[in-house]
């Protein structure tokens, strides 16, 4: 499995490192709140359990998982709900937590389907994001890191339902994609 990773853009111990830095930012944002913690499926998991685990205040456990229609490597905006929250959002604090944000597509529409079910407040904290895919008009409160216009995977990231669970961030090698 390593050796089909041509390069390791963010290290495990990086990662480690934000995850602290943001866990503890969302324990003073959210102390006493009880927010419910959305994680998206499959690829939020690793980063959800581990940033879950720097919090240190009360917090609420649900997950979504959406596809999209369309090709695999990009997002089509059309949504399709394949798995739906088992939680009541209507005046609860909200916090989406996403494994990266490239065309925002995905974002944008649960953000509208949680306004639209009365969320009393919605934030949204990615691992990556990589800005240069931008379409729709979403930003995330709290960002990990910023990536290339390159399709990564490890750390909850796939190519085929492989490499989620790499310990680190990685651009495959292009032969990878030829087979
Ligand atoms: P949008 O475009 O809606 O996409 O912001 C979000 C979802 O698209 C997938 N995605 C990726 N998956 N490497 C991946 O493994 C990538 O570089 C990548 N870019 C987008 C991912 O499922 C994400 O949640
Ligand atoms: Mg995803």
């Amino acid at each position: 499995m390593q050796n089909e990773i041509k390069e390791v853009l963010i290290s495990k111990e990086q990662i480690d490192q934000k995850c602290q830095e943001i866990g503890k930012q969302l324990t003073e944002e959210y102390d006493n709140k009880f927010p419910l913690a959305i994680g998206v499926l499959k690829g939020a998991l690793p980063f959800m359990s581990d940033v879950c685990r720097h919090i240190e205040t009360h917090i609420e456990m649900d997950f979504m998982d959406v596809s999209s229609y369309g090709n695999e490597m990009r997002s089509s905006g059309e949504v399709k709900i394949v798995k739906d929250l088992n939680t009541q959002v209507e005046g609860r604090d909200l916090l989406i937590i996403e494994d990266i944000i490239d065309s925002g597509l995905t974002l944008r529409y649960l953000v509208d389907l949680f306004k639209y079910r009365k969320a009393r407040s919605i934030k949204i904290v990615t691992l990556l994001d990589k800005p240069a895919g931008r379409t729709a008009d979403i930003k995330a409160d709290l960002v990990g890191f910023e990536v290339p216009n390159e399709f990564v995977v490890g750390y909850g990231l796939d190519y085929q339902e492989k490499y989620r669970n790499l310990p680190y961030i990685g651009i495959l090698k292009p032969e990878v994609y030829g087979g």
